[in-house]
């Protein structure tokens, strides 16, 4: 029997205590720092520095540590894990740099001729704007270091390029925006795919599909994730085999070369165009919110089949996911991705919980003598199940009105573009 620490704060930490949780080996989960939803579930603990982490493993013989987001993973947190003999899931800071740099991956990209979009990386402005000289808008200009989702600027003009970079140099981006990437614009359906890598082989670990804007009909500023789904048709048995063998394998392939195998969840954004999938972006962590609606539908050993990744035994993996749909809305507080308050308390959470094939997942609340209040952008993340997508979206709303919360909205139509089809 295994105990396991679950690192992050979010909807994807949740969905994942929630489905290790039901690994019949794990003896405890622990997760920090957690939140009010995930506290329902596992025991959330305070560990503030990733030397906390380590003695915390050790003294409490942790079998597998799951690190959630990319900043501790690009720190070097798994390092620091493996290094003190605790298995680790999640890539090192060297192949971490993989979404760390966003000209790492496209150097990566075209010294092993992984399809992605035409590029130049610069680490001054008059380099980036000389460049811009002889190019066509539109055209997208992107920080290279971590910028929480906001340093790509799709420029409409070749005088916004400028802008942008001008402003990234400038520091509009912190020291993430001094370098920068400008690539060429692509067109065609987005689709985020999930790989599980071992550093020597890999297998695909689902699919979703994201919805990046805050508004109805996909308008308005973008967000985190407003929802997700999972399985989109668009990706075809097809264009599942294709990008495992033009994408991801050699990936996987490359970055051993390079001395940096990659261990844990590569996250392929990927574009569907006309000639064929192309890499947008590289993500080193599994996706928020596509993971709940992946954990929704994922129907094996969770905790083994991390283990097998963070100790070079995934061929012994056995994962399956069910047919059904999975659909998950995002419920955000009033303002995101704007100004929001924090505090406001939800009701109705136990109600709408008996709503069978759901689970609520939390992204950002605190529990309080048994009050749940929000304490950030995105909160909740209403996950159903269903025999179609329809299904599945039509009982996640079912529960979302069934919750209280004047101070938070989501979208109406999430999976919206499946149900058209
Ligand atoms: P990224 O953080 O690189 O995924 O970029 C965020 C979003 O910007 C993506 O989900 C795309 O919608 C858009 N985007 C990024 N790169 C490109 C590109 N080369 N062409 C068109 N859209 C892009
Ligand atoms: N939902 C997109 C991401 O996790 O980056």
């Amino acid at each position: 029997m295994a105990k396991l620490l679950v690192i992050g704060s979010g909807g994807r930490e949740h969905a994942l205590c929630w489905r290790l949780k039901q690994a019949p080996s794990v003896q405890k989960i622990f997760c920090a720092p957690g939140n009010g939803g995930i506290a329902q579930d596992v025991e959330c603990i305070t560990l503030p520095t990733h030397a906390d982490i380590v003695s915390f493993c050790k003294e409490n013989a942790i079998g597998l540590v799951v690190i959630g987001p990319e900043q501790p993973l690009v720190e070097g947190l798994a390092d620091m894990l493996q290094a003190a003999g605790i298995p680790a899931f999640g890539p090192g800071a060297k192949a971490a740099q993989l979404e760390g740099s966003k000209g790492y991956m496209k150097n990566i990209c075209a010294k092993y001729n992984i399809p992605t979009a035409a590029y130049g990386y610069f680490h001054n402005a008059a380099d980036a704007l000389a460049f811009l000289k002889d190019k066509s808008a539109p055209i997208v200009v992107k920080a290279d270091g971590l910028a929480a989702g906001k340093g790509v600027i799709i420029a409409e003009t070749i005088k916004e390029a400028e802008e942008a970079v001008r402003d990234m140099f400038a520091g509009a981006f912190g020291e993430s925006g001094s370098s920068v990437v400008i690539e060429e614009f692509m067109e065609g359906p987005e689709v985020s795919y999930f790989a599980l890598s071992d550093g020597q082989t890999a297998i695909e670990f689902g699919y979703a599909q994201d919805h990046k804007r805050v508004g109805d009909g996909d308008t308005g500023p973008n967000t985190g994730g407003m929802g997700a789904y999972s399985p989109p048709s668009v990706m075809t048995e097809a264009l599942r085999a294709e990008v495992m063998k033009t994408i991801i394998l050699p990936t996987v392939s490359a970055m051993q070369k390079e001395g940096a195998p990659f261990k844990g969840v590569l996250f392929a954004g990927l574009m569907l165009t006309k000639s064929g999938p192309r890499l947008l972006e590289y993500n080193v962590r599994f996706g928020d919110p596509e993971t709940q609606s992946l954990m929704m539908r994922f129907n094996a050993d969770l905790y083994q089949t991390l283990l097998a990744c963070a100790t070079g035994r995934l061929h012994e993996a056995k994962i399956s996911f069910t047919k059904e749909a999975a659909v998950c809305v995002v419920m955000a507080a009033n303002g995101y991705p704007g100004n929001y308050a924090k505090g406001s308390v939800i009701g109705g959470l136990e109600k709408a919980a008996n709503i069978p094939h759901s689970k609520i997942f939390h992204a950002g609340t605190a529990a309080k003598d048994n009050v749940i209040t929000a304490t950030g952008g995105r909160v909740l993340g209403v996950t159903a199940l269903g025999a179609t997508i329809a299904e599945a979206q039509s009982r996640a709303y079912q529960v979302v009105d069934q919750i209280e919360w004047p101070e938070g909205f989501c979208r109406r139509d999430i999976a919206w573009r499946e149900i058209k089809a």
